[in-house]
């Protein structure tokens, strides 16, 4: 006999259901792309009540488009998965993760002042040195791995309105305590921004532990294919009106576009399949790199070595996510040939695809980051990046081997 429980949908379920609403005219059983810029209006006083706001409808696809909404709802029931007050959150696509990022924080920080952490994917971090500034919003970033520092950085600038962090910083791992961050955040006035990219709300959800807004690249896990470019927000729905977020969307003209917006949503329904094979990799990759006698460091969170290992382990579900960072004992040499001679393995930067990827971030991902910044933030010039895909450890290891074999000639 079959048990008929009133629990919620498990997460994976959510996963493989999440945004659907309507059926179209035609029955379709997926959301269509609705590949349209405009709409069209019945008579001049629906669009009149369209553009006042009176009546729903779609006006012009920058403002919204179905497609696009269908991902909105999806990203959001995920990230606010088992919140009680999940209808009173909302999800904001972007056409990319620097997309959502700089509009979030412009919105959000407008005249006021911005703590992030050191270690930042490197356009973020750049975005908040060098333009972020232009636009009248003051910046510093410092290692929130320790509240304290947060706290004595709170005091010197009154005016923050906004600290940012990611789940697991890129490229080095750092794991922090977002629910002490928040409440520190929270008794400052200011909000909590948490780029959540790395970990996937498969991993995590920081809605959940306190975090104002998540910020994601669906470029990465959520979309999973390496097909799409894609960003996101997911935050209160009184919050976007207070910092007129949608407005700010429409007149910086950030939106996804339909078909990419489709992509994304059919990548996220084998979000959990994914996370599950990339992250199982992921500890295996790291547990063998970790005893190998060439590797001098290795970072990850799912390692008992890693710095934040207790935190992580009592924040995240199901793993730590699929990216590795280590050094070689023969520094950037040894890493750059490391690099050259892997042949499963794919150079290329990014993460989240199903193949593995190895790049170098101090002349790739991070190498528009301010030099001192990356130093002291501990992305040093030996430092190689690995993003497990879903193929079997086992063989992504043994491309490893024998990359590492070759060191040795
Ligand atoms: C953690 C993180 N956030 C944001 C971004 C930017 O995303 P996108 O390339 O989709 O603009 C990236 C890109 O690599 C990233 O790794």
């Amino acid at each position: 006999m079959v048990t008929v429980t009133k629990k919620p949908h498990s997460f994976n379920t959510t996963t493989v259901h999440a945004g659907k609403k309507r059926k179209d005219q035609f029955g379709s059983h997926l959301v269509p792309i609705y590949q349209t810029s405009t709409f069209v209006f019945d008579d001049v006083q629906q669009g009149r009540d369209a553009f006042s706001g009176e009546a729903d409808g779609h006006i012009y696809s920058r403002l919204g488009n179905p497609t696009v909404e269908q991902l909105e709802r999806a990203l959001c029931e995920l990230e606010t998965y088992g919140l009680k007050d999940q209808d009173e959150y909302s999800g904001m696509v972007f056409g990319s993760g620097m997309a959502a990022i700089s509009t979030g924080i412009i919105s959000t920080a407008l005249g006021g002042h911005v703590i992030a952490q050191d270690a930042l994917y490197g356009c973020t971090s750049q975005f908040l040195k060098e333009e972020a500034p232009l636009m009248g919003i003051s910046t510093s970033l410092i290692d929130l791995s320790d509240s304290f520092l947060l706290e004595i950085e709170l005091k010197k600038n009154p005016n923050t309105k906004l600290v940012y962090l990611e789940s697991i910083a890129n490229p080095t791992m750092t794991v922090c305590d977002i629910k002490v961050i928040s409440e520190i955040v929270h008794q400052n006035g200011a909000l909590l921004m948490v780029d959540n990219t790395f970990a996937s709300p498969y991993h995590l959800r920081p809605l959940s532990l306190g975090a104002d807004i998540v910020a994601h690249s669906t470029t990465k896990y959520l979309g999973g294919h390496g097909s799409v470019i894609g960003g996101a927000l997911v935050l209160k729905k009184e919050l976007i009106e207070e910092v007129s977020l949608a407005k700010f969307r429409k007149n910086l003209g950030g939106i996804s576009a339909p078909q990419d917006a489709f992509l994304l949503h059919q990548g996220l329904k084998t979000l959990s399949l994914r996370m599950k094979k990339h992250s199982e990799n992921a500890l295996k990759v790291a547990q063998y790199l970790e005893s190998h006698d060439g590797v001098k460091t290795v970072w990850y969170p799912g390692l008992e070595s890693h710095p934040q290992y207790e935190l992580a382990n009592s924040i995240f579900e199901n793993g730590f996510s699929g990216v590795i960072s280590f050094e070689l004992v023969g520094g950037y040499t040894s890493g750059e040939r490391l690099m050259n001679n892997v042949k499963l393995c794919t150079l290329a930067v990014s993460l989240g695809t199903v193949d593995t990827l190895i790049q170098h971030p101090a002349s790739m991902t991070h190498s528009v980051m301010d030099e001192e910044l990356r130093e002291k933030a501990g992305i040093s010039e030996g430092l190689v990046r690995l993003a497990v895909g879903i193929e079997d450890a086992e063989d992504i290891i043994a491309d490893l081997v024998q990359a590492l074999d070759s060191l040795k000639d």
